[in-house]
């Protein structure tokens, strides 16, 4: 099984069935009760918030679908195996309940557990698929989140296994369930990734959306915005995966959490936005404020996290204050997202060329704030000022008649370590902690050479001596200096044999590409679909 040497390209990898990009072609948008009420759901949670969603405007906004979490059923099936609700919790039933919901405009969803039981200890989906699968279609759901306890073993082999007898079921009904997938979050965090990475190459043949990490924080859990901050680092380091039909789903919008300031809540909105996630708020919506209405419906973000391109923003660089991310746009537009972690409101420059706009010098560009709508015009480099924990975020639009270059820029890091690519002085490049320098901000550039801002003119290079020795030469477009990305995050090299490595003490080396070794999964820029 597994493959010692790269044989999937990108694209290929990437290549969703076709009928999997129209089950959910940008990332879906509404409501789940679990974040904020967990097990306390009932008919009138859900009346009373589709109610508030058309008069507030979220519907009218984009969020057209209302998702029951767990704790819904019975505690036992009937007698033909069919899973029941609860009529104390839901008195008119789920199908009453469905129309109720498409009666004024929304899609209605449901939660099941690939396991023998569900978290919360109610019937678990494992041998009654088909009979699960029918009983949701017939009540009119068309939306299941499917969780993974209770799955025995918990292996990676086991989850693909129970997954992937979903995935044939749903996809042979003359209408899919939307499917979203909480298997990779039982392998993530761990101390080797292999498993996590390797249930991230499967969840977007089997499925439209993965919940790969962390469940966001619940209303009784404190540390909201740190929640926000782990979620939000699991979700950068598997933009690779994303394209359109398939979203990386970093959970709930946490909007009435009490442990959030507005800009937190703003933050939070506008990250997600930022990577094309799923924007489902988990929160007393009949009590929401006008401020917190007036973000959630904001046109210019929502109209980002729908972009059709369907791509997630990747990151520029990290200096442990600030994070700058950029995404490219269907219609050619780069978005630009910045975050500032530190405690004291401050100011950044960013260049043109950190947004990927390679030979920009003097040319002019227009840039739109997302949050306010201004426009202004920027030549070179743009200075963003951004509260204490909040988030800016600009589409940049080339002028017309100028033909400026699209280069992916970014950081190269190491999805376990974290460590990011640095070149050097005197032909040195290194694994090292992530400051924001040009010496860690890298262009791939069409002919797959790879140079950091720090010198242009050097590029990548595999040496080809018997150490696997890796260092920065001039570029001269020879194959030791072209390099090959692939979903499964390896870099290898066209003109020597192996995979870009992290060493011992952040010494960069090529070494035989082994299979999804924390030492060779990397996130990489991109810049368009297919990178
Ligand atoms: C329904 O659930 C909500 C939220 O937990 C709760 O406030 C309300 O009292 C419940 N209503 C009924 C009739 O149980
Ligand atoms: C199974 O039983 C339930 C409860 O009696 C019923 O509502 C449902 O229609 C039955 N399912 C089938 C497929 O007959
Ligand atoms: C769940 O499944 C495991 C193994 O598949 C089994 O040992 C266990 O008894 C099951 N639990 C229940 C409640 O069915
Ligand atoms: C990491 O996990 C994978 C898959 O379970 C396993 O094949 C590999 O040997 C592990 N690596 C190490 C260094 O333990
Ligand atoms: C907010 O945090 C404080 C201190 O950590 C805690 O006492 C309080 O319960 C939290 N509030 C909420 C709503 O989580
Ligand atoms: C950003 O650039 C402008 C113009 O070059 C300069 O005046 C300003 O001091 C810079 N701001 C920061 C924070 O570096
Ligand atoms: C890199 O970061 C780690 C963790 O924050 C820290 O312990 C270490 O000292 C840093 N190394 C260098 C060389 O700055
Ligand atoms: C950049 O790299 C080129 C090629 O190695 C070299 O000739 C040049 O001196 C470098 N520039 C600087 C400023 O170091």
């Amino acid at each position: 099984m597994h493959i010692q040497t790269p044989l999937l390209t990108l694209t290929t990898s990437l290549a969703l069935s076709s009928a999997s990009k129209s089950v959910l072609p940008t990332p879906s948008m509404g409501f789940n009760n679990w974040a904020r009420f967990e097990c306390a759901l009932n008919e009138s949670l859900f009346t009373a918030t589709a109610d508030a969603m058309v008069s507030k405007g979220l519907l009218a906004a984009g969020y057209n679908r209302l998702n029951i979490d767990d704790c819904w059923p019975l505690h036992s099936r009937a007698s033909n195996g069919s899973l029941q609700w609860d009529p104390e919790k839901f008195p008119h039933g789920l199908p009453w309940l469905g129309q109720y919901l498409k009666d004024r405009g929304f899609n209605f969803g449901i939660y099941s557990d690939a396991g023998n039981s569900t978290c919360g200890g109610y019937p678990g989906s494992l041998g009654y698929e088909e009979i699960d699968a029918e009983t949701f279609k017939s009540w009119g759901i068309d939306y299941l989140k499917l969780d993974g306890c209770y799955v025995d073993p918990s292996t990676e082999a086991r989850y693909k296994q129970i997954y992937g007898h979903w995935h044939q079921i749903l996809s042979a009904m003359s209408e899919p369930l939307i499917f979203s997938e909480s298997a990779p979050a039982y392998f993530s965090g761990e101390d080797n990734l292999t498993d996590w990475y390797t249930v991230m190459d499967w969840v977007p043949k089997y499925g439209e959306l993965a919940r790969h990490s962390d469940d966001i924080a619940t209303f009784d859990d404190p540390d909201a915005w740190s929640s926000i901050l782990t979620n939000y680092g699991y979700e950068v380091l598997l933009a690779r995966h994303q394209a359109a039909g398939y979203f990386n789903d970093p959970d709930f919008l946490i909007v009435d959490h009490g442990n959030l300031t507005l800009d937190e809540k703003k933050s939070h909105f506008a990250l997600w936005a930022s990577f094309g996630a799923p924007l489902i708020i988990s929160a007393w919506i009949p009590g929401l404020e006008a401020e917190e209405i007036e973000y959630l419906t904001n046109k210019n973000l929502i109209e980002v996290d729908q972009d059709a391109l369907g791509l997630q923003a990747t990151l520029v660089s990290q200096d442990g204050t600030w994070d700058v991310l950029t995404r490219s746009l269907a219609n050619g537009d780069r978005l630009l997202t910045v975050l500032n972690r530190g405690a004291e409101e401050g100011t950044l420059n960013v260049s043109m060329v950190r947004a990927g706009y390679a030979d920009s010098q003097g040319q002019e560009f227009e840039v739109k704030d997302l949050w306010t709508g201004d426009v202004s015009t920027v030549t070179d480099e743009i200075e963003v000022t951004v509260p204490s924990h909040g988030t800016k975020v600009f589409i940049i639009s080339a002028s017309e008649g100028c033909e400026s270059s699209l280069v992916p820029t970014g950081m190269v890091f190491n999805t376990k370590s974290l460590h990011c690519l640095t070149a050097g002085s005197a032909g040195a490049v290194g694994w090292t902690n992530c400051t924001g320098a040009d010496a860690q901000v890298w262009q791939v550039n069409d002919g797959r050479t790879v140079s950091s801002l720090g010198n242009t003119s050097e590029c990548l290079t595999a040496v080809n001596d018997e150490k696997g020795s890796v260092a920065m030469e001039a570029c001269k477009s020879s194959t030791t200096q072209k390099w090959g990305y692939m979903v499964t995050g390896n870099i290898w090299s066209l003109g020597a044999k192996g995979c870009l490595t992290e060493g011992a003490s952040g010494s960069v080396t090529l070494s035989a590409c082994g299979f999804e070794r924390n030492d060779q999964v990397f996130e990489m820029p991109s810049g368009s679909a297919g990178h």
